[in-house]
């Protein structure tokens, strides 16, 4: 059989793939995740809308057919996300009539929605994104005004940690977020995060979204990030990976060559460099590393089309929108 990618790390760490219900249906694309890949993560079905649309209603169904196909095939499980300010319905947060439930009533919800999806896949996630992107991208702050942050207070953070290891104390949970080079933030979030750790909340590691591009981060912002982390002395994994081949928002200098989507051998090469950087280092931190995760398996579909700009087309994975290797799949498997 071909070898895949995991087979070219299996001394190293587990490589995943974010993935929806429909991949794993028979085809080409389920094809792929089997050859390359030894996790996988769903990309939305266990959020808390796609899951748990109304306070008595579960939908299972999408997540079901993800941890199945999982099983089925001996592919790792990592589950994302069970607390996020992102993608939860209306409901969580107001009673009948409209009104903001209280502190006691988000606690309950929060603590029965956990119990509930921890406790169905008990035993087929080792891995949980308890809490997501808690920490704001500027200012002093450690807490984003989320709306579990206005409700609850900061302590909904430990909460939803505390459940999780409730409903299944085998598994490992982790605090997950992006932006983790920039030093701010990188600062912030490792407060959070030793925070939670003295005090004896129940967290085993920190996921690091990975959400670059092909001018971001330098060697040197990453190597800081995972020494950084690490030195938490909990476990790391980098838990969407991928590499968009336009500048971030923030730096984008010339949106008029930024803009026009296509994949040019100039980006093609860039690509593969800053891949083979990252990947050089992951292999250098393997002891630190405990698992890679791409966020969606091919350009065919990246939820970074059409996001941040309208119309855009990126180019973000290692696989072609044909599902073939790209240049960076090969630098990533040189070494
Ligand atoms: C994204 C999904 O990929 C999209 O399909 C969805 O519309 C929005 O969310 N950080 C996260 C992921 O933790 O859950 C996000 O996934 C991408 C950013």
């Amino acid at each position: 059989p071909e070898k895949g990618l995991k087979d070219y790390y299996k001394n190293y760490f587990p490589i995943g793939v974010a993935v929806n219900p429909r991949m794993v249906q028979p085809g080409p694309d389920a094809e792929l995740i089997k050859t390359h890949f030894n996790s996988m993560t769903p990309e939305n079905a266990m959020k808390m809308g796609p899951i748990h649309p109304e306070e008595n209603r579960y939908n299972w169904k999408d997540a079901d057919a993800i941890a199945d196909f999982a099983q089925q095939n001996n592919i790792k499980l990592r589950g994302h996300t069970l607390c996020w300010h992102n993608q939860t319905p209306r409901w969580f947060f107001t009673d009948s009539t409209g009104k903001t439930v209280s502190r006691e009533v988000l606690l309950a919800r929060l603590k029965r929605h956990i119990s509930d999806v921890v406790g169905r896949y008990k035993g087929k996630i080792y891995a949980w994104d308890v809490v997501n992107e808690a920490v704001p991208d500027a200012g002093p702050d450690l807490y984003r005004k989320s709306k579990f942050y206005e409700i609850i207070g900061e302590d909904y953070i430990e909460k939803a940690f505390e459940f999780a290891h409730e409903a299944d104390p085998a598994a490992q949970l982790f605090y997950n977020d992006y932006n983790t080079e920039n030093p701010s933030k990188r600062d912030r979030i490792y407060q959070l995060v030793k925070k939670l750790k003295d005090k004896g909340v129940p967290i085993n590691g920190v996921g690091l979204q990975a959400h670059w591009s092909i001018y971001e981060p330098s060697a040197q912002e990453l190597e800081a990030s995972i020494l950084k982390f690490a030195s938490l002395g909990l476990k790391l994994q980098f838990t969407e990976v991928d590499m968009s081949v336009y500048p971030k928002e923030h730096e984008r200098r010339d949106h008029r060559d930024t803009d026009k989507s296509e994949f040019t051998p100039e980006m093609d090469e860039k690509q593969a460099a800053q891949y083979k950087m990252v990947f050089d280092l992951f292999r250098k931190h393997r002891d630190k590393i405990t698992g890679v995760t791409f966020w969606n398996l091919s350009d065919r579909s990246s939820w970074l089309d059409n996001f941040p700009v309208p119309g855009r087309k990126d180019y973000p994975l290692l696989f072609d929108q044909n599902g073939r290797p790209k240049k960076a799949f090969d630098r990533v498997v040189q070494f």
